[in-house]
């Protein structure tokens, strides 16, 4: 026992301190290396202040390789022992660690093109797919469990458990698609990237320490590995990413990080309390399915307004004709309508003026014009009380639901 306890703590103490050191690397590395982005045309500039100075833009890419070299670095101590005493080596954990790697390395690399190349919407759907093909291979040698375990009251239906076979291998390739693209689409206010990422991030942590004393303790400790430099290089960025921004994330740092918790959630098996964390992400994404899906238009930017009056966000609006929207459009136009989920004006010639179809909208029509960091300091606070249900959900709930 007194040894499992060792095998438990070694490695993840390890983990913690090259992790403290990635933090202040991070710290370091960022300001030195931020005129490089400017020079190299990676800039954006931020909407929503009086100046339109140059901000460097996919600093992700600068945390993501300190990410991955510390997780380089890191590769040989959980298998410290074995490698001591030269017997019954695991390949299959290696093949798992360096799995996760490779498609988070690739999908990187994919997030940089896009800040880079600025790709088109299919291939923001195509990328994830693609990168998690490496892990959804050493999903299929290592586990290739694709049964699900229903939930009580569903049971006289559907039985105790379901095979979903090859199903289960496109949801979990849809899960990297979700968790990439969702954190993206919740954006373009100071500091919420890195805020949401941050806190979902320690959700998944505090969710793995607390399962470490479980019978799948070796999953969870796999997940700690990632969580804990993920977690250092991200507020290392955080602190440069928060109002007012000195350089901005980019599309690579979601990615990044929508790949990271996907990654953890598949190999750890607990995709399903992962996606748990993602509520605000989920509703921002229905609520946007109708901009996604060109029912309504939807511009390039859909962040809100910025009035430089009154230095606060307005919600932003998109314009269409009432004669444009589709039988599909107009139902789901009229429940937001009904529901008063959304502000709209239409004038006599048929010109109708929404609300974008945002979370971050949403809360500005509903509380007036507010300071960006307000307004991003309301977004994580729902982000932090999501956290809070999901653990609810999860621990006193899931019992109705299942045996646990
Ligand atoms: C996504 C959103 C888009 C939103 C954008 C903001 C969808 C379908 N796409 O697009 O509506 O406007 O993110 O990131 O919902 N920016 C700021 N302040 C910030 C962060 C970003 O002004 O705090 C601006 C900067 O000009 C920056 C740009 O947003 O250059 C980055 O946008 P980008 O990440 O390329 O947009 P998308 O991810 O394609
Ligand atoms: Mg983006």
């Amino acid at each position: 026992a007194e040894n499992e306890t060792w095998l438990l703590l070694f490695p993840i103490c390890i983990n913690a301190i090259m992790s403290v050191s990635a933090y202040y690397l991070t710290v370091h590395l960022i300001p030195r290396i931020k005129s490089m982005f400017v020079k190299a045309n990676l800039y954006g500039i931020d909407m929503s202040k009086r100046t339109s100075d140059k901000v460097p833009e996919a600093i992700g890419v600068v945390t993501g390789c300190v990410f991955l070299i510390i997780m380089f670095l890191f590769i040989p101590v959980p298998f410290t022992n074995h490698i001591l005493r030269n017997e019954n080596f695991p390949y299959d954990k290696l093949v798992e660690f360096l799995a996760a790697l490779l498609s988070i390395c690739c999908m990187l690399l994919l997030g940089f093109a896009d800040d880079v190349l600025d790709l088109r919407w299919r291939h923001k759907l195509l990328l994830p797919t693609i990168a998690s093909l490496p892990l959804l291979m050493v999903y299929y040698i290592n586990f290739n469990s694709t049964v699900i375990i229903i939930p009580k009251p569903l049971r006289p239906w559907f039985g105790f458990s379901l095979d979903l076979w090859i199903l289960y291998y496109v949801y979990m390739g849809m899960l990297a698609v979700f968790c990439t693209n969702a954190i993206n689409i919740l954006a373009g206010i100071n500091g919420l990237e890195v805020g949401q990422s941050l806190i979902i991030a320690t959700s998944i942590l505090i969710f793995n320490v607390i399962e470490l004393s479980g019978s799948q303790w070796k999953a969870h400790q796999f997940s700690i590995y990632f969580m804990l430099p993920y977690i250092a290089t991200s507020l290392a960025l955080f602190k440069f990413n928060w109002y007012p921004s000195q350089v901005f994330v980019g599309d690579t740092f979601c990615y990044l990080s929508g790949m990271t918790f996907a990654v953890v959630g598949i190999i750890g098996h607990f995709s399903k309390t992962t996606l748990l964390f993602f509520i605000p992400q989920i509703i921002n994404f229905l609520y946007s399915v109708l901009q996604l899906f060109h029912f309504v238009p939807c511009p390039r930017h859909r962040l809100p307004k910025y009035n430089k009056e009154t230095d606060k966000l307005e919600p932003s609006t998109t314009v269409f004709y009432k004669s444009e929207l589709n039988t599909i459009g107009r139902l789901l136009m009229w429940i937001l309508k009904t529901f008063k989920l959304v502000k709209l004006q239409e004038d006599r010639k048929g010109v109708v003026t929404c609300n974008n179809l945002t979370l971050i909208n949403f809360i500005l029509i509903n509380t007036g014009p507010l300071k960006e960091s307000t307004l991003t300091t309301i977004l994580l606070i729902i982000q932090i009380i999501s956290s809070i249900l999901a653990f609810i959900i999860r621990y006193p709930l899931a019992s109705i639901f299942y045996d646990v």
